[in-house]
């Protein structure tokens, strides 16, 4: 691993990812678990001060050490949580034993996103939800030609992330039943904030 992915991009992802506009998403996502909750994808823990007291536990899964690192750091309402270092596409976890999968902009990074989709699926109890905030394809055909076109750049720069993912038929083609969708852009640059935000259940 070179200085750029191991030091520099780890930064980059906890100061992108603060950005204040994205507190309301995470406040309704996350604000939205319950029970015994896997996050996906934890990254430097942004999201661990919105879990309110009704989750049981947090499962919070990273591959990259020096987010996990920050994540550990970040302190939250008193839940506990487990740190496990793994990647989405092989989840060290049994089948059926969590309540609430949550990602919040991971599956335009996870490389497998499809074998991550069912990993997450299997893990979840048949009545369980996966609660999802993520960026991803738009409906503009202008807007999805900038997409298309920066993705390869895009992915180098940024550990792997494409503007350009299709995130609902990716859902449902992992085996997921929408029950709740809400799409749209945040403001900033359209190729990069076209977001779907929602609720699924495994079918
Ligand atoms: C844009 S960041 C989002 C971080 C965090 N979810 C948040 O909302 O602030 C994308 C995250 O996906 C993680 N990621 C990349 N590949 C992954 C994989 N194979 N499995 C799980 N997470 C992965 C990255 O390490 C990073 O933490």
């Amino acid at each position: 691993m070179g200085i750029y992915s191991y030091v520099i991009l780890p930064r980059l992802c906890d100061r992108s990812m603060r950005n204040e506009r994205l507190h309301p998403y995470r406040e309704r996502v996350i604000g939205a678990a319950e029970g015994r909750v896997l996050e996906i994808g934890c990254g430097s823990g942004l999201n661990l001060p919105f879990y309110r007291p009704r989750v049981r536990e947090i499962l919070a899964l990273e591959p990259d050490p020096n987010l996990l690192a920050m994540a550990r750091r970040v302190e939250n309402s008193g839940i506990h949580v487990n740190f496990i270092e793994a990647s989405a596409e092989a989840i060290p976890l049994d089948d059926r034993s969590v309540d609430v999968v949550v990602t919040t902009w991971t599956l335009c990074t996870i490389p497998g996103s499809a074998v991550a989709l069912s990993e997450m699926r299997r893990v979840l109890k048949p009545n369980g939800r996966l609660l999802f905030v993520e960026h991803g394809l738009s409906p503009d055909r202008g807007v999805r030609w900038w997409q298309d076109s920066l993705t390869p750049i895009w992915r180098r720069i940024s550990g792997g992330c494409h503007l350009n993912r299709p995130i609902r038929s990716m859902i449902e083609d992992a085996g997921f039943g929408i029950d709740h969708i809400e799409t749209g852009y945040m403001r900033g640059p359209k190729p990069m904030t076209f977001m779907y935000e929602g609720s699924a259940r495994p079918k």
